[in-house]
């Protein structure tokens, strides 16, 4: 059979870099996406560079005819994951609407806009090889909120939510669709966060109540991803994976 495809958002750095890296070390080709360029193609050469294949297409999630144009790019998608987001800590009272706009836009709205570009040709592809796959990057913040991240934290408790849903409806055609949750991790993202001093605060005492006492390591993530991309979990949909030392326990 012909190589899987899979099309990984935001891939250009941090959580998306590191599952493109291991989703070709598993033998698929991957579409590494990202608004930057630069960065999704230093991803490219490096996964090249170990042996792996991937292209780099330019896909803002937040825009459908950019994403329309990345999929015209593929003959076929066999896994997407939607990983693209960003985070802006602030206490609600002092935010203002426009970072809620941003923040629906992209952590919400991008998944919603790659899964209905996507995921029709995902599931035809599934009817013919019954493989099919969505993942789907949320928050533990999204499964028991978190100060400061108000908003963030409700994109996320969407996109869970958006992901069981998403799981009953193509089930017929045999896509699974899961989410995993990291937990704070090592990425370019928290590093912007820890730049100011509610973000530091916040970051220290994440990892101060998480039973591990560290934060998560972007390989970490992507080990859960690839669990769920491959075929042992052809019958695990729906279902939502902490990766985060034990910072949320949920039943
Ligand atoms: N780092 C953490 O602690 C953490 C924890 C829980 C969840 N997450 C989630 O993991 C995902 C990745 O986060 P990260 O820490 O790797 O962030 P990051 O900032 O390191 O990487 C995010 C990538 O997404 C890209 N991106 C941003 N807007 C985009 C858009 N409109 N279209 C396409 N690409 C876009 C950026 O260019 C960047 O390459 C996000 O959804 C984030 O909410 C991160």
């Amino acid at each position: 059979m012909d190589r899987k495809i899979a099309l990984v958002t935001g891939a250009g750095s941090g959580l998306g870099r590191s599952i493109a890296h291991r989703l070709a070390a598993d033998g698929f080709d991957v579409a590494v996406t990202d608004i930057d360029e630069t960065g999704g193609e230093k991803v490219v050469a490096e996964i090249a560079e170990s042996g792996g294949q991937a292209r780099f297409l330019r896909c803002d999630v937040t825009d459908r005819a950019s994403i329309e144009g990345a999929l015209s790019e593929l003959d076929v998608v066999d896994v997407l994951v939607n990983n693209a987001g960003f985070d802006r800590p602030d206490f609600f009272l002092n935010t203002q609407p426009q970072l809620w706009d941003d923040l629906i836009e992209v952590n919400l709205k991008g998944v919603l806009n790659c899964t209905h570009v996507i995921a029709p040709t995902i599931a035809q592809r599934c009817r013919e090889t019954g493989f099919g796959r969505i993942v789907n990057i949320a928050s533990d913040a999204g499964r028991v909120g978190s100060m400061g991240e108000a908003v963030y934290a409700a994109t996320k408790g969407a996109v869970i939510a958006f992901t069981k849903s998403m799981a009953r409806e193509l089930a017929r055609d045999r896509v699974t669709v899961n989410a995993v949750c990291p937990g704070p991790a090592e990425t370019p993202m928290t590093e912007g966060i820890r730049q100011d001093q509610l973000g530091e605060k916040m970051m220290d005492l994440l990892v101060m109540v998480t039973p591990f006492k560290r934060m998560v390591a972007p390989e970490e993530v992507a080990d859960a991803v690839s669990y769920f991309a491959n075929e042992e979990a052809r019958f695990v949909t729906g279902q939502v994976l902490s990766v985060s030392g034990g910072l949320t326990m949920s039943g």
